[in-house]
């Protein structure tokens, strides 16, 4: 049976104030409740997880932007996989380009996304290139920053994962300046292609890949059928409910 859909709401830090956030997730939860052929993921900021699983109510499950590369102990600031699913949280975001950028290290990502499976959360791999050159350069960027990432994970647990396409020169841009859908297919050929090779097996074992980069209600659907992906993770246009429901509404279908 085909894999249901998926859209992921990264909120990053917005929006600004508790009651806002509030709102939109309420806004959020009404709309994937009209658009039930998608699987809808809102990952808010940490420290609204708690409260917000509360108001899951069955048609948005929850995400977290992070977690932590260690089990637990003396790590201040850190939070830990297990915690998070006992709070209700189901998936979690890893190795986004933003906290790669602060320092993150793919040794990191692997930690964590095997933390994560252990915990039973279902984590989310961003990878992607800074720039995409003629020669074809950033393929082999993209091949070794999912080796490298996976390289904590067991080839029976590779369906566990969803492998989010972020390319970090289509983030925060508008519709225009995301990748094109011929594009972005043949980069998902290409990432499970990679797998395939490395691990040997079987299409269906493959995880999830779904784009992120300036999805908007303008090009969510020419993406989702042109695509070949499984769906998107959603920056900018996840913090307006409206734009976020068009979204969902062309995934849906
Ligand atoms: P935008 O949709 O704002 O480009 O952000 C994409 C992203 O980084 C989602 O994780």
């Amino acid at each position: 049976m085909a894999r249901k859909l998926i859209v992921i709401a990264n909120w990053k830090m917005g929006p600004s104030g508790y009651k806002k956030a509030r709102e939109l997730f309420i806004s959020e939860k009404a709309k994937a409740k009209k658009y039930r052929k998608v699987k809808t993921v809102l990952c808010p900021q940490s420290v609204l997880l708690s409260e917000f699983s509360k108001m899951q109510n069955g048609s948005v499950s929850l995400g977290a932007q992070d977690v932590s590369f260690a089990e637990g102990g003396s790590f201040t600031g850190e939070f830990s996989a297990s915690l998070l699913r006992d709070i209700g949280v189901s998936f979690v975001i890893v190795g986004h380009s933003e906290r790669r950028a602060l320092g993150e290290t793919d040794d990191a990502v692997s930690r964590k996304l095997g933390l994560a499976v252990k915990n039973g959360l279902t984590p989310i791999l961003c990878v992607g290139e800074r720039e995409r050159d003629i020669h074809g350069e950033y393929l082999s960027i993209l091949r070794q920053q999912l080796f490298l990432s996976l390289s904590g994970i067991q080839r029976k647990d590779l369906s566990k994962i969803i492998v989010a396409y972020e390319p970090i020169w289509a983030i925060g841009k508008t519709a225009d300046d995301a990748v094109t859908p011929d594009k972005l297919h043949q980069t998902s050929l290409f990432i499970k292609k990679m797998l395939l090779e490395r691990y040997g097996v079987s299409p269906s074992s493959l995880p999830a890949i779904i784009y992120g980069g300036s999805v908007e209600p303008d090009n969510a659907e020419e993406l989702i059928s042109d695509g070949n992906v499984e769906g998107f993770l959603v920056g900018h246009a996840s913090l307006d409910a409206g734009d976020f429901g068009e979204i969902l509404k062309s995934v849906n279908g």
